[in-house]
């Protein structure tokens, strides 16, 4: 390692991700699912964050909200549980189009919003042909109008995240830094397999996401290194630190690349944009 070799919180040198080449034509989306079972361990924070990153790097992305909480949607803004249309509409039945029902965040940045009527969708959707497969079709009609779709999942690994992952040419999976990060991982990698296996081989584990990274403590570093040395490269370079600007940007309902946009958390989930573009995970 030369001298000039920068050690990033994984403990393996730290890449520079140049700033990515704009696009000269947007579509066909790739899609991306945030999924941990585990609640509270960034998904919603990430999938937003990651989105208006692109978005400023002139990507257009949607963000779909799949969980019923609607915390994506809130997040951004959106009053998801005045609307009469959510993506819960375009599961259950082919009357909406799904045009009508996105929502306009930010300069491209939308959002396909949910609400309390999602949770109603995994039952509705038990007795349906293809199950699996709904929220991939969708999906379809925007495929070319989109340069990134993210999945925000719910913490669960029912029918709604089996879509998510259905649906996907990739999975990123947020991992709070704090002891118990690491349980319930083998469960979720379990699913992922058996998606692959029986109903989307395309299916890619893009990243493993540390969140909530605390440098000062021992504790967080132990984490990242022993999550390293379980899936080794699978672990993004780009580590999410701990901060309040997260929570205050969520109260503010914006990304914090415009709430706070000099912070270092704003910083980072740029940072992750690159690593995802230079990776190919992301156009
Ligand atoms: N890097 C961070 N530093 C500090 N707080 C954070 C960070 N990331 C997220 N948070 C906060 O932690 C809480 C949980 O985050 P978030 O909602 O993104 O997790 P989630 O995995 O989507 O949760 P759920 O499983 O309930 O959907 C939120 O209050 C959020 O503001
Ligand atoms: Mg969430």
């Amino acid at each position: 390692m030369s001298s000039k070799e920068q050690v990033g919180p994984t403990g393996r040198p730290l890449p520079t991700f140049p700033k990515p080449a704009e696009l000269t034509s947007h579509g066909p989306a790739r899609i991306i699912a945030m999924c941990n079972q585990k609640g509270g361990v960034g998904k919603t924070t990430s999938t937003i964050n990651l989105g208006a990153a692109l978005a400023e790097y002139g990507r257009k992305v949607l963000l779909v909200d799949f969980d019923p909480q609607g915390a994506l949607s809130v997040g951004l803004g959106i009053r998801a549980h005045e609307l009469d249309t959510t993506v819960y509409n375009l599961l259950v039945s082919r009357e909406d189009d799904i045009h009508d029902v996105i929502q306009h965040a930010s300069e491209n940045l939308d959002v396909l919003p949910a609400n309390i009527d999602l949770s109603a969708a995994e039952v509705q959707l038990v007795g349906e042909v293809a199950r699996e497969m709904v929220l991939a079709r969708v999906l379809r009609p925007v495929l070319d109008e989109y340069d990134v779709i993210l999945i925000d999942c719910q913490p669960s690994l029912g029918l709604l995240t089996v879509n998510a992952l259905t649906a996907a040419h990739g999975v990123v999976i947020p991992l709070e830094c704090e002891f118990f990060a690491m349980r319930g991982v083998a469960l979720l990698v379990e699913t992922i397999d058996k998606v692959t296996d029986r109903l989307n081989p395309r299916l890619e584990v893009d990243g493993i996401l540390a969140t909530m990274y605390d440098g000062r403590t021992l504790h967080s570093r132990d984490v990242i290194r022993s999550v390293v040395g379980h899936f080794d490269d699978k672990v993004l370079h780009t580590v999410i630190s701990r901060t309040v600007k997260f929570p205050d940007a969520t109260l503010a309902a914006e990304p914090i690349t415009t709430y706070a946009s000099s912070h270092g958390a704003a910083e980072s989930y740029r940072q992750l944009a690159r690593e995802l573009i230079a990776r190919g995970a992301a156009a």
